[in-house]
C-alpha cells in the first residue's frame, strides 16, 4: 500500500517535470544591438561611448552606473525578468562575469553601434559582425561549460533580441556624407536589411530560432534631433519619423519572408513605435509629464560625457521624464517598452 502511493507520487511528479519542461518558457535572452539594450560591454572597450559614471544608473540597484544608457534598467532587462529568468542581462565582456552568468542570458550590444560597419566606425564601438564572433566565443566556451547537448538546447530555446539601427541613421547617413553621396536614403534601408536579413540567417544557422527583431523608435522625436529643430518650435523631425515608419515596414516584409524560408524560424517583429510615439504625444496618460526635453543637463543635447554629475540642471525625479538624455529613454519609459513588447508579439514565446 506505502509503495504503491510512493510510486504514484514518483509517477505524478515524474509528469509534472515533464510538464514544467514542455510549458518552460524560453530558457536564456541573448542580446545583440546598440545603446537601446547595451548593459555595459563599451566599459571594456576604448570609445567615448560610455555612461558608466554618475548620473547615469543612480536609480539602479545600488546606484550603480553600470553603461547602460539610462538612469536605471534597459527593455531587455525587464523582458528578462517577465519570462522569469534574471532581472538584468549581464554584458558579455564583463570580466566579473563567469560562463555560469551567461548561459541564462548574455548582452553582447554595444553603444553607438548600427547594422552598417560604417556607423560603427563612427566612435570606434563593436561592429554587429564583431557582436556576432563574440556569439561563436560564447557557444564554445558554454559547450565546455555544459557539453554539446545542453548547450545545443539552451542555445535553440533562447530568445535572440536585435535593437540596432537608429545610429544608422542620426550618427551616420545623416552627418556624414560618404553613404549620402553612395545611396538615397531608400536605397539606405534596403542596404541595411539586407544587413539585417544576413545576420538572422547566420544565428539561425547557429541555432537560434526564437528571435525578435526591434523596429526604430520615432527617431525624430529624440530631445536631441529636436534640439537641431528649433527654429520650427523644436518639434519633431517629420522626415526621421517617416523614415523610421519605412523601415520598420521593410523589416515586417523581411521577417515574413523569413519564416517562410527558414524552417522551425519564430521571427517577430517588435516595434516600439507606436507606444512611444504615444508616450510621446501624450505623457500626461502614461505618468509622465515631460517628453520633449530629457532629464540629464538642460535636457537638450547632453549624453554621454556631457551628461555629468555636477549639470546643476539634471532633474531630481527622472520618473517625470520620458527621456533621461538627449538621445534615451527613461528607466520608467523602458518598462513600459518592455511590458508592451511582451504583451504584444513576445507574447507567442511564453
Ligand atoms: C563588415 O566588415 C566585416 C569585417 O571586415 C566584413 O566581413 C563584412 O562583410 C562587412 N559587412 C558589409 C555589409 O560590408
Amino acid at each position: 500500500m506505502a509503495l504503491a502511493s510512493i510510486s504514484l507520487i514518483l509517477i505524478i511528479s515524474q509528469f509534472l517535470l515533464q510538464i514544467i519542461k514542455i510549458d518552460a518558457k524560453v530558457s536564456s535572452i541573448i542580446v545583440f544591438g546598440d545603446s537601446s539594450v547595451d548593459s555595459g560591454n563599451n566599459n571594456f572597450i576604448p570609445t567615448v561611448a560610455k555612461s558608466n559614471f554618475r548620473p547615469y544608473g543612480r536609480d539602479f540597484d545600488g546606484g550603480k552606473a553600470t553603461g547602460r544608457f539610462s538612469n536605471g534598467r534597459v527593455p531587455t532587462d525587464f523582458i528578462s525578468e517577465a519570462f522569469g529568468l534574471k532581472k538584468n542581462i549581464p554584458a558579455y565582456l564583463d570580466p566579473s562575469y563567469t560562463i555560469q552568468d551567461f548561459a541564462t542570458g548574455v548582452c553582447f550590444a554595444s553603444a553607438g553601434t548600427g547594422y552598417d560597419n560604417i556607423t560603427s566606425k563612427v566612435l570606434s564601438v563593436i561592429p554587429l559582425w564583431k557582436e556576432l564572433e563574440y556569439y561563436k566565443e560564447y557557444q564554445s566556451r558554454l559547450e565546455e561549460y555544459l557539453g554539446n547537448q545542453k548547450t545545443s538546447e539552451i542555445l535553440s530555446e533562447a530568445l535572440y533580441i536585435i535593437s540596432i539601427g537608429t545610429n544608422d541613421f542620426l550618427e551616420n547617413y545623416y552627418v556624414l556624407p560618404h553613404r549620402q553621396s553612395q545611396f538615397s536614403i531608400e536605397e539606405y534601408q534596403n542596404y541595411l536589411a539586407g544587413i539585417a536579413r544576413n545576420f538572422i540567417t547566420q544565428i539561425y544557422e547557429l541555432k537560434a530560432r526564437k528571435i525578435s527583431l526591434t523596429g526604430l523608435p520615432p527617431m525624430g522625436c529624440l530631445p536631441l534631433e529636436r534640439t537641431t529643430n528649433l527654429a520650427f518650435g523644436g518639434n519633431c523631425i517629420d522626415r526621421y519619423n517617416r523614415v523610421a515608419i519605412n523601415f520598420n515596414q521593410k523589416l515586417q516584409a523581411l521577417v515574413e519572408s523569413l519564416n517562410k524560408e527558414l524552417s522551425g524560424l519564430q521571427l517577430v517583429l517588435s516595434s516600439p513605435y507606436t507606444i512611444l510615439y504615444d508616450i510621446i504625444q501624450n505623457p500626461y496618460f502614461y505618468g509622465f509629464e515631460y517628453s520633449a526635453t530629457a532629464c540629464c543637463g538642460t535636457g537638450r543635447f547632453e549624453m554621454g560625457y556631457l551628461c555629468d554629475q555636477h549639470n546643476p540642471f539634471t532633474c531630481s525625479d527622472a520618473d517625470r521624464y520620458v527621456f533621461w538624455d538627449s538621445f534615451h529613454p527613461t528607466e520608467k519609459t523602458n518598462g513600459i517598452l518592455a511590458n508592451y513588447a511582451v504583451k504584444t508579439t513576445l507574447a507567442v514565446f511564453q
